[in-house]
């Protein structure tokens, strides 16, 4: 459920009408809601009342300060795989102590930076990785908390680009390699053994391979004990998916998957760590964007917006589905069209949909491009040289401005001429 309505006939954000938004910034904008965004960690928490938990946001999915505050507030953790996103974090408020550090390559600056900040704990995901953790750590008279992020060899049956579970991805180690890793890490100074993680894809549509992979991390968790060390805290990634077209059948809810956590890990009596980016963040967001020009071509129209494949990228690189909705509500019956929906990029692949059935839109209006909340704005850029879209965040009746557009004068005083040339 979101917050994005039709009221008195215009697409709203919680209370704010899109179109005021839009005059107020300039398109393409990214707005977002506090409401969805609250409603959507409200779920997860409830999911897993009465178990020890942390909801560590994965970043990733859309680090804007603003974004990362409201969810801080709230009590959530951080799930960060950059300095950067750990910056962010701290920077939002996230309880350093509810911080965990993923990813395959931190560098040791990123370590060190981590290990001052009271971090969790890492994911680990080589050996090579909790070689240099460990130099960093007793180096600076510290212990680094880590659990390792096995592979379960596990088919999210998820887009091929966002799946991370199978032995031919990139990430974890093979699970049935753990035991000697943990053997290995427990005898490392400056390490401390504290936990298992795990996480298979993104997008994930079906709870079987959650299933399949948090039963795997059970079992490996009771070898792991009688081993001698002391797992207490599971990190289960994220990774649940939304439904990104209305007319599609809805993937599972969030108190499915807490029941699913309860069932295959909840007798261990361990903290149990989330890292959900796309869920809180996805339908929390729109796109919106002003219709250019509508083109007739051979055959099909194009709609040429103002929004590009640099401001939403997960069409062109993930063939993704978006809704488009017009912000102003079509009249019932309204005829439906087949059209090309384009943005003004140099490239065949800046299409956001082919032959979508669209109600009439004219050049001037407005299209939202729905559950674009996440996995949108980070994964922007300036290709083109078009200034990195801005970010709106309402709560009620009232909206801010979290991030602004940068002037042009702003993007070019970034770059330098070398003395050569000047
Ligand atoms: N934890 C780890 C270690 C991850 O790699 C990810 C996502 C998450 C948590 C959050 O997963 P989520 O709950 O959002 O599914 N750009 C792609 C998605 C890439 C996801 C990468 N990892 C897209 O636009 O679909």
């Amino acid at each position: 459920m979101d917050h994005f309505t039709y009221r008195g006939g215009r697409l709203h954000a919680e209370d704010v009408p899109l179109e005021r938004i839009a005059e107020a910034v300039g398109t393409p904008v990214y707005v977002y809601s506090t409401a969805t965004l609250a409603r959507h960690f409200r779920v997860f928490d409830e999911a897993l009342a009465g178990m020890d938990h942390v909801i560590a946001y994965a970043l990733k999915a859309n680090s804007n300060l603003g974004v990362v505050a409201t969810l801080a507030r709230m009590g959530a953790g951080a799930d960060v795989v950059s300095e950067g996103e750990l910056r962010r974090a701290l920077a939002a408020g996230v309880e350093p102590g509810k911080i965990v550090f993923s990813g395959v390559g931190k560098t040791e600056a990123e370590m060190r930076h981590a290990l001052d900040a009271g971090i969790a704990h890492f994911n680990i995901e080589s050996e090579p990785e909790l070689e240099a953790l460990s130099a960093v750590a007793s180096a600076m008279g510290v212990t680094a908390r880590i659990a390792l992020r096995v592979n379960p060899d596990v088919d999210a049956k998820t887009h091929a680009k966002i799946s991370t579970g199978r032995y031919e991805n990139k990430f974890g180690v093979p699970i049935d390699r753990a035991p000697d890793f943990y053997a290995r890490a427990g005898a490392l100074p400056g390490i401390e053994v504290i936990g298992v993680d795990v996480h298979i894809g993104s997008q994930l549509t079906d709870l079987a391979p959650f299933e399949a992979a948090f039963a795997k991390v059970a079992e490996l968790t009771r070898r792991l004990r009688a081993e001698g060390h002391d797992i207490r805290r599971l990190d289960l990634g994220g990774g649940l998916g939304i439904p990104y077209q209305a007319s599609n059948a809805a993937p599972p809810l969030p108190f499915d998957y807490g029941a699913l956590i309860r069932r295959t890990v909840g007798d261990l009596g361990c903290q149990v760590v989330i890292e959900p980016g796309r869920l809180i963040a996805g339908n929390a967001g729109v796109l919106v964007s002003r219709c250019i020009y509508r083109k007739s071509g051979e055959g099909r129209d194009f709609l040429i917006l103002d929004a590009a494949m640099n401001d939403l990228i997960r069409p062109a690189m993930y063939d993704a589905w978006h809704d488009i909705v017009p912000l102003t509500e079509p009249a019932p019956g309204a005829p439906l069209t087949p059209v090309d929906v384009v943005g003004p990029v140099c490239e065949s692949g800046d299409t956001f949909a082919k032959g979508r059935s669209l109600p009439p839109v004219a050049a001037g209006e407005m299209v939202a491009f729905r559950s674009a909340g996440a996995y949108g704005a980070v994964m922007s850029s300036e290709y083109n040289s078009r200034p990195l879209v801005p970010e709106v965040l309402v709560n009620g009746a009232e909206f801010a401005v979290v991030r602004p557009r940068p002037t042009y004068d702003e993007m070019l005083a970034r770059d330098r001429l070398p003395p050569w040339v000047g």
